[in-house]
Formats: C-alpha cells, structure tokens, sequence
C-alpha cells in the first residue's frame, strides 16, 4: 500500500509535466530485490547505442540515481566509495523534459532547466538523444573542503575520477536488471553542457552516460 502510494504521488509529480518539467521529481523508494544476480548482470554488462526514445518508470529512473549516487545507510553514506569522505561528484540527469541535479539525501531531482538538452551531452553522437536519460557526472569542487583531510588539487581530481568509474558501473549493473541499456561516454560537448545546465567554471564535466530502453 505504502509502495502504492508513493508510485501515485510520483505519477502525479510527473504528470503535472505534460506541458512543463515538474521543478521536482520525489523518487519512490528503491527496490532492491530482483531476479538478477549480480554475478549474472557482470556476465551480460556491454555498452550499448541502439536506444528507442521511451521514457523510464519512476521505479527505473530511482534505481539508476540511486545506483549512481544514492544514500545506502542510516549514517547517509552512499552506494559507492568517496575518497577521504568527501562526495565530490554531482549526477545530473538530462531527460527529455529537462536537466535535473540529483539530490542524494533526499533522494530527490532538483529541475535545473527546462527542455529537451539530451544532445548537449555528447560531440554529435546520434543514439544519445534517444537514450531516456543521460547522466552527467561533474566534479564539484567546494565538496572537498568536507574531507578528512584536504589533498592538492590534482590529487582531487584524480580522486573523482575514480569515484566515477565505481558511479557507472553500479548504473550499468543497476540497468541491466532492468533489462535497459546503457553507454558510459567521454565524448561530451563539455562547453555547451556547462551553459545550459549553468554550471560554474570551477565545476568539471568528468563522464556521461547513456541509459535508456533498448531495440
Ligand atoms: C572512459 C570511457 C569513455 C568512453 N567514451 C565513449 C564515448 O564517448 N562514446 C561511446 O560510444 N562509447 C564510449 N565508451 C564505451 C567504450 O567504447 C566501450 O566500453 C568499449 O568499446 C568496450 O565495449 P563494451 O563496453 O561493450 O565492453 C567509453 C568507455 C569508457 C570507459
């Protein structure tokens, strides 16, 4: 009843956006169960491109935030590891009714701007603008200044490009239990992504990815 309600309160959320974005989408709680293992979602992960433009259910896009960022603990640490402690990297999510930032602790998408910005998130790559939604991992510098101990700056960097490597994977594997696709991708229109989603110049555009249905 509660798994009932909270679908409706997404659904009504969502559907508030047939003529604007909704400026917030409340994600239903996470399921984790499911049929697939993780061994077997290792032996079937692949990068695929033949994505049909259908939007996720409110359930699907959940567990893709999550698997990208989400918080796992009553302590509010997260699915994947943060060097020094520190969450130092943003997951926007570019759907084709808008960029939203996601919101870890709330388990929430925050409306950033309103339209369909898919393309902007790759150097002319076709399939991406089908892909139901494309992440967009930025490095965001200020959160460094909550770690155990504040490395260089290089060191920072280097550091969050790890923590993305761990971020895409725990999407690919979240995906495929799904039965969706998806494409981790470093060819980004990085100057173009900064302007719509109004990022500040300190912020680095660090990965993206691709998920969505599948022909
Ligand atoms: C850091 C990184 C960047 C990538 N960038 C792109 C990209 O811009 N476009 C793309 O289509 N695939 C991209 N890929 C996916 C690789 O092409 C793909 O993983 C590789 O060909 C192996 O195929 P598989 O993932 O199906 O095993 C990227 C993968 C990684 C790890």
């Amino acid at each position: 009843m509660k798994k009932f309600f909270a679908t409706l309160a997404v659904t009504l959320l969502m559907s508030t956006s047939a003529f604007a974005a909704p400026n917030e989408i409340v994600l239903p709680t996470v399921e984790t169960g499911g049929n697939l293992s993780v061994m077997q979602a290792l032996s079937q992960r692949k990068s695929s491109r033949n994505f049909v433009d259908k939007n996720l259910t409110a359930q699907q896009l959940s567990k893709i935030l999550w698997a990208a960022d989400g918080v796992n603990r009553p302590d509010g640490k997260r699915v994947n590891p943060a060097a020094l402690g520190a969450y130092c990297v943003e997951v926007y999510a570019v759907t084709s009714e808008g960029i939203y930032l996601y919101e870890p602790t709330n388990h929430k998408l925050k409306l950033i701007a309103e339209g369909d910005f898919r393309s902007t998130t790759t150097t002319g790559q076709s399939f991406v603008t089908k892909a139901a939604v494309n992440l967009v991992y930025v490095e965001n510098p200020d959160a460094w200044s909550t770690a155990r101990k504040i490395p260089p700056r290089e060191s920072q960097l280097a550091n969050a490009n790890i923590v993305v490597g761990a971020m895409v994977q725990s999407v690919a594997l979240a995906a495929q239990t799904e039965g969706l696709g998806n494409c981790v991708r470093g060819s980004i229109n990085r100057d173009e992504f900064k302007r719509v989603a109004k990022l500040s110049d300190e912020k680095t555009i660090l990965l993206a990815q691709s998920v969505g249905f599948v022909e």
